[in-house]
């Protein structure tokens, strides 16, 4: 059978581990999604860079439109980041008839209704693992392993530049701008890591868990957010000295007047399973009504964690754009009538 082939947008930390992990891991990457994957076209902004990176075996380039309307593209892997560009080279994949894959949470809170809508409608999977906790296949859990509950809530710490500066300016004493910095050095913040600190990524993420879980459009203008700007350090001796820690959490929860989405600090118990979760690691705690509560836990930011999770999104749309079109699974199916315009 052909192989599978993947236009990149974007070579930066996630592009460049997507890279190394698919051509580490190529032979039981193939083997799993049933098919050879390859990446024959990417897009960058420092053509010398990517070269020195992808040699010459593969056609690189500065205009994203031209990977996306390559006809022998079948997969777009967009990894470029922000919420303008990258609208329009997603629509325009979808209108090209081709799947998408997407780390972009920016993009998918902002305009996620109308992108989901535009690959139904054309018949194309938008894959999104990479958008949420990193390396963790959340989505997977909530999309397929959870799929028989009625969930009842999502709760956790969906942010790991946040959760590193917490933990390091606890264990080590460290000033916020110094672990700040040491956090964007190792690739876990975002571009404008404004978007990290103030709950804002955050939030993002938790939009698209609570549509998941509920069924619900994406509502990111409905979150209530705070991010962890205004903590100093002293508050969190105060909080340790009465056995807490300061976690950045996201929850979303069913309500009877609808759902809650909301982002802020909280004081955990320092016993607690989310307290002892530190550095850039993530971890998400989802109740079911039958399966009761679960715990997902690993790097929730980082090259190769989060690549991880784009690739998986590869073969996933792979395995079942090889299958019977009909056959295919939405990534994110709504209810129109399930609490639409209720967050609370
Ligand atoms: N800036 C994000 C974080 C990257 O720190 O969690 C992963 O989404």
């Amino acid at each position: 059978m052909e192989s599978i082939k993947v236009g990149l947008l974007g070579l930066g930390v996630v592009g460049g581990g997507t890279w190394k992990v698919l051509a580490r891991n190529a032979g039981e990457i193939s083997r799993r999604a049933g098919r050879s994957i390859e990446i024959t076209r990417v897009a960058v902004r420092d053509l010398a860079k990517a070269r020195a990176m992808l040699g010459s075996a593969v056609d690189v380039g500065t205009d994203p439109f031209a990977v996306v309307r390559d006809p022998s593209i079948d997969i777009v892997v967009e990894l470029i980041g922000g919420d303008t560009l990258a609208r329009d080279l997603v629509l325009e994949a979808i209108a090209q008839g081709k799947h998408v894959v997407t780390a972009n949470k920016a993009l998918l809170a902002k305009h996620g209704t109308e992108i989901f809508a535009a690959a139904s409608a054309k018949g194309v999977m938008v894959a999104f693992e990479a958008a949420v906790a990193g390396g963790i296949p959340i989505i997977k859990a909530m999309r397929e392993g959870l799929t028989a509950n009625r969930i009842e809530w999502v709760a956790g710490i969906i942010n790991g530049t946040t959760n590193f500066i917490l933990s390091e300016m606890r264990s080590r004493g460290l000033p916020f701008a110094t672990v700040l910095a040491e956090a964007q050095k190792l690739g876990y913040a975002e571009a404008d890591p404004t978007f990290d600190i103030e709950g804002v990524d955050a939030a993002h993420k938790l939009t698209l868990l609570a549509s998941l879980a509920f069924g619900i459009p994406v509502q990111f203008d409905k979150a209530h957010i705070e991010g962890i700007s205004q903590l100093a350090s002293e508050d969190i001796k105060l909080a340790e000295r009465l056995g807490y820690r300061i976690k950045l959490l996201g929850i979303t929860k069913r309500r009877s007047n609808g759902i809650e989405l909301r982002v802020h600090p909280a004081l955990v118990p320092s016993s607690s399973l989310l307290a002892n979760v530190e550095g850039a690691m993530n971890a998400v705690l989802v109740r079911g009504d039958a399966v009761g509560q679960t715990l997902y836990y690993g790097k929730g930011a980082g090259e190769e964690p989060t690549a991880s999770a784009v690739v998986a999104d590869i073969v996933d749309v792979t395995r079942l754009h090889t299958a019977d079109p009909e056959h295919r699974v939405p990534h994110l199916a709504f209810q129109p009538d399930a609490m639409a315009d209720t967050p609370i």
